[in-house]
C-alpha cells in the first residue's frame, strides 16, 4: 500500500487543536503515547499542531518517513530543539552534530562498528551476562532492567574502549540515568536552555560525577594506547592543519557512545522480559530453541543464525516498544510531504511506536507474535513500517552491535532462568529520548 499522496495544497494538514502558547505541548508531555496514537488515527498519514517551539508535522505514513530520513535527507537537521535536549551531556557528539562535524564523527566511528569487528565482542558480551547471572539466586525478586543496564554498560566500555569500569560503573550509570529523568521534566523542555532549574542543577552535577570518569578513561589511553579502540583512535586524529582533538570533543563522543549504547539495548531486553512474562507460550518456544541448538552451552556467534525464533522474539518485541519511540527532523529549505509544504523550522515527528502498531502494516497489530517476522511478511513491508533505528545516512551506527548484544544476552538469560513477573507490575513508558518504564518492574527468577 503506498502513500496516498494528495495534490499539493497550501493549507496546513489537519490536526489537534491546543492551548493559546503552550498548544498542545501539554496533551502531549501528559500523554505521549496515547496523544501521536491519536493524531495518526483521527488525521490520518500528516497531521500538524502547534508547539511553543513552532510548527510541528507528524507523518505517519512509511513512504514520507522515508522521505524525509532516506531520499530527502540532506534537508533535514536534527534541530535545536532536539539538540538543546542533549546538549548538556552529550556536548556535540555524534548523536548531536550537524554537517562536516557530524561526518568526521561518523566516519572516524564507524571502524569499530565494521561487521567483523563486532564478531569479535560476541563472547564478551556472554561473559559478561554470565557474570551477572553468578549474582542471581533461585526464588529472589530482582530489578531485571538495573541488571541489563549494569551489563550493557560494562558491555559498550570494555567493546568500545578497552576499559574495565566494574568499580565506576555505578558512578557512570547513575549519572547517566540522573540526566535521562532530569532531561525529562517539563520545565527542561518550555523553559530556554539558559534558565536554571533544579533539573538542570542535578544535570549539571550528573555531567560533573561522569566527566571525572570519562577525563580518566581518556587520560589512561593517552599513557597507554590499545589497537582499535575508540578512544585511542581519536587522540590520533589530525585534521588538515595537523591539530588533534580537543580533550573535550573526545569526551563528547565517549559520553554518547556510552548512553546511546548502553539504555536502548537494556531498554529492549527488559521489555522483552516483560513480553515474555505476559506470553508464557512464546516462552515456551524460545526455551525449545534454546535448549535444542545450544544443548547446554553457552551461545556463541555461530549459534545465531539458528536461533531464528530468538530474533523474531527480539524483532517483534522492538516493534510493539521500540525503545526509541519516535524522532524528530527539521527541513531547511521548505519540503512538499504527502501533499503539504513543510516550511523550514518546522519540528518534523515521526514515531516508531505508531508506525509498529499500525494495523495496515500489521495484521493484529497489539499482539506479541514472533512468528509472524517470516521472510516473505518482511519482503510484503514498506521499507520504513519497521524503523527501531532510524533509517538514512544517520540511522543507528550500533545497529549490528545491538542485535547482536539482544540475542546473546537473551539466550544466555533464558537458557538458564524463568523469569515471573511480581503480579501487580504495571508497564507504565515515558516517551522523550527513550521508553524507559516510569516504574521499577519487579520479576521473581527462577533456575531451570
Ligand atoms: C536496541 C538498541 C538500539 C536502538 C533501538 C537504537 C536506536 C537508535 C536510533 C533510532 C537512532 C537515530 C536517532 C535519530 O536519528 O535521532 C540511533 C542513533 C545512534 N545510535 Fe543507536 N540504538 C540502539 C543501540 C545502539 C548501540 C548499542 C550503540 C553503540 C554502541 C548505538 C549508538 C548510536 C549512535 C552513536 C547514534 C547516532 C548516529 C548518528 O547520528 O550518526 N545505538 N540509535
Amino acid at each position: 500500500m503506498s502513500s496516498d499522496t494528495p495534490p499539493f495544497s497550501d493549507d496546513r494538514p489537519p490536526g489537534p487543536e491546543g492551548l493559546p502558547v503552550l498548544g498542545n505541548q501539554l496533551a502531549f508531555l501528559r500523554n505521549p503515547y496515547e496523544f501521536m496514537t491519536r493524531t495518526a488515527r483521527e488525521y490520518g498519514d500528516i497531521a500538524a499542531w502547534e508547539d511553543p517551539g513552532g510548527p510541528v508535522y507528524q507523518l505517519n505514513h512509511p513512504d514520507h518517513i522515508e522521505q524525509v530520513l532516506v531520499q530527502n535527507n540532506q534537508n533535514y537537521i536534527k534541530g535545536e530543539n532536539f539538540q538543546n535536549v542533549l546538549r548538556p551531556i552529550t556536548g556535540n557528539g555524534i548523536l548531536n552534530s550537524e554537517g562536516a562535524v557530524w561526518r568526521r564523527n561518523r566516519h572516524l566511528l564507524q571502524p569499530a562498528f565494521h561487521p567483523n569487528r563486532i564478531q569479535e565482542y560476541a563472547s564478551m558480551m556472554t561473559d559478561f551476562t554470565e557474570e551477572s547471572l553468578e549474582t542471581w539466586e533461585d526464588g529472589q525478586t530482582r530489578h531485571f532492567h538495573d541488571d541489563m543496564m549494569e551489563v550493557t554498560l560494562k558491555i559498550v566500555a570494555r567493546a568500545l574502549f578497552g576499559a574495565d569500569i566494574d568499580d565506576q560503573v555505578h558512578v557512570v550509570g547513575s549519572a547517566l540515568d540522573e540526566f535521562m529523568l532530569a532531561s525529562e521534566t517539563l520545565s527542561h523542555f518550555v523553559l530556554p536552555p539558559g534558565v536554571p532549574t533544579p533539573s538542570r542543577r542535578r544535570i549539571r552535577r550528573a555531567r560533573e560525577r561522569l566527566d571525572a570518569v570519562v577525563y580518566g578513561l581518556i587520560e589512561e589511553r593517552r599513557r597507554n594506547p590499545t589497537e582499535g579502540d575508540v578512544i585511542s583512535t581519536l587522540l590520533e586524529v589530525t585534521d588538515d592543519q595537523g591539530n588533534t582533538l580537543s580533550n573535550e570533543q573526545i569526551r563528547d563522543e565517549v559520553v554518547t557512545l556510552l548512553l546511546a549504547g548502553h539504555e536502548t539495548t537494556a531498554l529492549s531486553l527488559t521489555l522483552t522480559a516483560y513480553l515474555l512474562a505476559k506470553h508464557p507460550e512464546v516462552e515456551e518456544r524460545l526455551v525449545e530453541e534454546l535448549d535444542d541448538v545450544l544443548d547446554g552451552e553457552a551461545p556463541t556467534i555461530e549459534d545465531l543464525e539458528e536461533l531464528t525464533y530468538t530474533e523474531r522474539v527480539v524483532k517483534e518485541s522492538m516493534r510493539l516498544y521500540p525503545p526509541v519511540p519516535g524522532i524528530v527532523r527539521e527541513p531547511v529549505k521548505p519540503d512538499i510531504v504527502g501533499g503539504y509544504e513543510i516550511p523550514p523550522g518546522a519540528t518534523v515527528r515521526m514515531h516508531q511506536w505508531v508506525v509498529h502498531r499500525d494495523p495496515r502494516w500489521y495484521d493484529d497489530p497489539l499482539a506479541f507474535r514472533p512468528e509472524r517476522w517470516t521472510d516473505e511478511m518482511e519482503r510484503s513491508l514498506p521499507k520504513l513500517a519497521y524503523f527501531p533505528f532510524a533509517a538514512g545516512p544517520r540511522r543507528c551506527i550500533g545497529d549490528r552491535f545491538a542485535m547482536l548484544e539482544a540475542r546473546l544476552i537473551l539466550a544466555t538469560v533464558y537458557q538458564q532462568y524463568h523469569l515471573e513477573l511480581v503480579p501487580g507490575t504495571e508497564l507504565d513508558l515515558m516517551a522523550t529520548i527513550t521508553a524507559r518504564p516510569k516504574h521499577e518492574i519487579p520479576m521473581t527468577v527462577h533456575r531451570r
